[in-house]
Formats: structure tokens, sequence, C-alpha cells
């Protein structure tokens, strides 16, 4: 049966969603790559690792989380006691693609000095494999917690990995996995937007490929780029990162203009990240009415991701320089 089908005739699906997130006691959490209407019925819209942060923390016993399968399922780990459901399964992930599990374990056997520090777009089996998970907000200063003689395996996203290698001078073994809809941005249609708007700063995600990294004033995560879109001087900001973000932006910013860098057809459709739009307020309203479709994680392996997941945590939270983590040794 379709999810539209699933939905009776009449049904108000704001309302509906509103009732049952009481009944349930339900979180719904979104991430900024969401539809509008779904960031905008959210309880909390953020990045991945204010998402986790919120996931870990949360007293309600239904997590209903807006984002990719990645997303929900570090929900689950941190929140093993809470239902949490995805609105369509199928949510999921090219870099998580790139990774299989069995590639992953054989490439870290063959460089058993290595840590693995993991970009958290990763199937819960390769977090279970990996010593410390970053997101694009915390990889900095997590980074820069590990000694600089310790050699270090960065999967799966190799855009972000090499621009954290070249930020911190700082040699890596990358995975060679991308984001499909980061890679998709032209450079040539780039620098034609940019000379139509002069002066207008660009605004990237480290997911983007260097091309694009480096014609732009400032590189972050998602929560990084809307800091940005609030405090620049100017009006005009060119945003190469999935559109969905700007809703935040036109919302909270109304006297700015901020227009989507392009792709190679020279708009910005190929840059919609096909997975995040699965998810629908239909999707959402079977979600929390049937509680399915429901992650679900086999003990042993959570317990492997949650190793890595906590150290993510317990480092994005140490001020560089300060903390006393002590080294992170391989193995
Ligand atoms: P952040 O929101 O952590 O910047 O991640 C972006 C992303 O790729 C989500 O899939
Ligand atoms: Fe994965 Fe890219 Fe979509 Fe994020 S935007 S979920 S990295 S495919």
């Amino acid at each position: 049966m379709s999810d539209a089908a699933k939905v009776p005739a009449g049904t108000d699906l704001i309302d509906e969603i509103n009732r049952l997130r009481k009944e349930r006691n339900a979180v719904i959490l979104a991430h900024y790559y969401q539809k509008p209407e779904l960031q905008d019925l959210a309880d909390f819209v953020g990045d991945s690792l204010e998402l986790s942060r919120k996931a870990a923390e949360t007293d309600a016993d239904v997590i209903a989380f807006c984002g990719v399968k990645f997303m929900a399922e570090t929900a689950k780990i941190l929140s093993p006691e809470k239902i949490v459901v995805l609105p369509d399964m199928e949510a999921g992930c090219s870099l998580e693609d790139s990774c299989p599990p069995e590639k992953f374990a054989a490439f870290r056997a063959r460089h058993p000095d290595h840590i693995a520090l993991t970009y958290i777009n990763c199937s819960t089996e390769v977090k279970a494999l990996s010593d410390i998970i970053v997101t694009s907000s915390s990889a900095e200063t997590i980074l820069q917690q590990i000694p600089r003689d310790q050699p270090i395996i960065f999967g799966p996203d190799r855009h972000l990995g090499g621009w954290l290698s070249r930020k911190f001078d700082r040699e890596m073994l990358l995975w060679p996995g991308v984001c499909i809809v980061h890679e998709a941005f032209s450079e040539t249609e780039l620098l034609k937007l940019k000379a139509q708007h002069p002066g207008a700063p660009v605004a990237a995600h480290p997911e983007c490929p260097p091309a694009i990294i480096d014609h732009a004033d400032h590189v972050g995560s998602t929560s990084s780029i809307l800091n940005f879109a609030r405090d620049f001087p100017g009006d005009t900001l060119i945003v190469a990162t999935e559109p969905h973000i700007m809703h935040q932006m036109e919302k909270a910013l109304p006297n700015k203009t901020f227009i989507g860098a392009p792709g190679a057809d020279g708009n910005c459709n190929c840059n919609i990240c096909p997975y995040m739009a699965l998810n629908t307020l239909e999707k959402l309203y079977v979600a929390l009415r049937d509680l399915e479709p429901r992650i679900e994680i086999e003990e042993g392996l959570r317990l492997k991701a949650k190793a890595s997941l906590d150290r993510m945590l317990e480092m994005a939270s140490a001020s560089v320089g300060k903390g006393d983590l002590g080294p992170v040794s391989a193995g």
C-alpha cells in the first residue's frame, strides 16, 4: 500500500500529527535538509551533532526522526529504551552506501597502527568498527585532541577528510566516499553566479569538493553556515549546501537574500538530497500513528557503536588544549 493510501481521505495531517505527538509523548526531531513543512512541525531542528545530543537527552517515549537512516540509528544507539521511527526507511545516504562494513573492516585490518576517525554519515556497523565518530561541527575540535603522531584513517567522506587534512596540515588515509548532493555543485556555474553578485560571500559545507571550497568565505556544518548567514555584514549570501537549509535563513533573516549555489545544469535542483526528500507529512503521520517503520539494533552491535559515539560526545564538549581525555590509540 502506498503511504498516501494509508492516510484516510480528509485527514488533517497537521492536526493529526499534533494529536499523536501528545498521545505518544513523542518528540519530532528534524535536520535542516528536511522539507520546510517538516522543519516547521519539529520540536527541534538541528545539525547532526545537535540532533544526536537531543536524542540522547530527551525524556520522550518516542523519537520521530525526520532525517536519514544513519541519524535515526544514532538516536536509537544513544537512547535504546525509546521507540525511534523514521518516516521512510529508504532514506539512506550515499556516504553510508560508499562504505560497506566488510570492506571497511578489511581496510582497517591492513592499517593496524591507525585509529578510525569516522564521519557520522555511516552505518551502525561501521560506527562499531570505528574509534571515534565526528560530525562536521565537531570534527575540528576532535581532530585537535588526537596526538599528531597518531596515524588516522578518515572515512567515509573524502572531501570532509581532505578539508580537515589541508586545514590542520595533517595526513590521513581517506576513504573514497562522497556525498552525491555536494559533489553536484559546479565550479563554473558558481563563478558565473559570483560574477552576477559581486561582493556576495559563499558559505560551503565541507562535504563540497575542493573546487567549491576554494571559493568559499566560510566552510562549516549546517549550524555554522546558519550562524554565518546571521552574522555576515552584507545582504546577499551564496549557499553551497543542501538548499532546504535556506528555509531557516529566510525565516530568521527576511531582509537578507540567500541564493543556492548551482549544479552543472545552472540551477540547484540536483542539490536537493533525494534521501532526505523521501520524508513527507503523510509518512510522518503514519509513523506516529503506527509506530512504524521502527529502528531496531542488535544489542551487542549497539554497544560497540555507542562507544565511538560516546567518545564523540565527550570530545566534542572538551575545550581544545585543556581536555583531560588523553591520547586515543589504535585498536
Ligand atoms: P551537518 O548538519 O552535521 O552539517 O551534516 C550535514 C549532512 O550531511 C547531513 O546529511
Ligand atoms: Fe548523505 Fe549527502 Fe544526503 Fe547528507 S546530503 S544525507 S551526506 S547524501
